[in-house]
């Protein structure tokens, strides 16, 4: 076996404790066990390898991509094994963690200031995008516009929820970043049981949660949760999947990622800490016996230097 075979069949595990009050039983995959702890190594792997199936990547071509990390770190690691250069754009607010792995793994990153607007030639969403325009040797992967990245999820994340739970599965609860992860899944879930409901979690701040319940691009604001919300409509956002969505502040994602661990002892991120007060939610709302499926994307590790230290979480005011 090597590294990249082990990308996928993440474990999915019961949240007893945390969820002790309410009538659903919720489960979430643990999506940091993939070997460079994240989800985002499932689409760095396929999307890699349907490039070079289709013929437009060989041996020592340069990958360009922008990430909020994690795609960078599953680029980085299936570059290094199948030898292709790595360049990656990332906002200069990417937690410390990740560009010291980054680093680590010798990828060229190109940070760039998070304040740039997103409609701007140099900004964290054009960059990369801008440079492989200009330089034929760079392969844009694009991420955020390229249904590879989705159909990832409806070949892996979506049989595999469907397998470990035996079909006995009433909601999918996760938020969105691209969307691969969410709607991937969830095409593939509604084709065995299109009475599975798929909720969208949204950070306040990005622009899914106004566009969906009212068809409105509002103006996005900064937040703090790394991996989802955006602030355009993109491609892979395949909004159509959602049965309902739920907000969350910056405060609420990461105090409950912080209880995750108290009471699960699982030290996950802060999109992690979005789902499980999503899944809660909706839990409450619905006070019946279902089973409500949600997943964990990245570690906690990742975050050590800022939602795990009460000294960063204060000069944010986020506690
Ligand atoms: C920490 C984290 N959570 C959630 C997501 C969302 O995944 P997707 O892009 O499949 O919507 C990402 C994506 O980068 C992420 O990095």
């Amino acid at each position: 076996m090597n590294l990249l075979q082990t990308i996928g069949n993440t474990p999915l595990v019961e949240l007893t404790h945390i969820s002790k009050n309410v009538k659903a039983r919720i489960f979430s995959k643990l999506e940091f066990m993939n070997p460079s702890g994240s989800i985002k190594d499932r689409i760095a792997k396929y999307m890699v390898e349907k490039a070079e199936a289709d013929g437009k990547l060989k041996p020592g071509d340069t990958i360009i991509e922008n990430s909020s990390g994690n795609t960078a770190l599953g680029l980085a690691i299936v570059c290094r094994q199948k030898g292709y250069k790595l360049k990656i754009v990332i906002r200069d607010t990417t937690s410390k963690e990740k560009l010291q792995m980054l680093e680590v793994l010798g990828v060229d990153v190109i940070k760039v200031d998070a304040k740039i607007p997103p409609e701007e030639k140099y900004s964290y969403n054009n960059l990369a995008q801008s440079l492989s325009e200009n330089d034929k040797s760079l392969f844009y992967i694009d991420q955020h516009n390229n249904l590879n990245n989705n159909e990832t999820y409806y070949e892996t994340l979506g049989p595999e929820v469907w397998q470990q739970r035996e079909g006995k599965i009433d909601y999918l609860v996760a938020g969105i970043g691209t969307g691969g992860s969410l709607f991937g899944s969830a095409k593939y879930l509604k084709e065995k049981n299109p009475k599975i409901k798929i909720i969208g979690i949204d950070p306040i701040g990005s622009i899914f949660y106004d566009y969906f319940k009212s068809g409105k691009i509002v103006e996005s604001k900064r937040y703090f949760i790394e991996g989802i919300g955006d602030e355009f409509l993109i491609k892979t956002a395949q909004l159509e999947y959602i049965d309902d969505m739920i907000q969350v502040t910056d405060k609420k994602a990461f105090g409950w990622a912080k209880k995750l661990a108290f009471e699960e002892g699982i030290i996950a991120g802060g999109s992690s800490g979005a789902n499980i007060y999503g899944a809660l939610k909706l839990a409450k709302e619905i006070d019946e016996e279902a089973n409500i499926v949600t997943l964990f994307p990245d570690s906690g590790f990742r975050y050590l230097s800022s939602i795990y230290n009460d000294k960063w979480m204060r000069k944010e005011n986020l506690i």
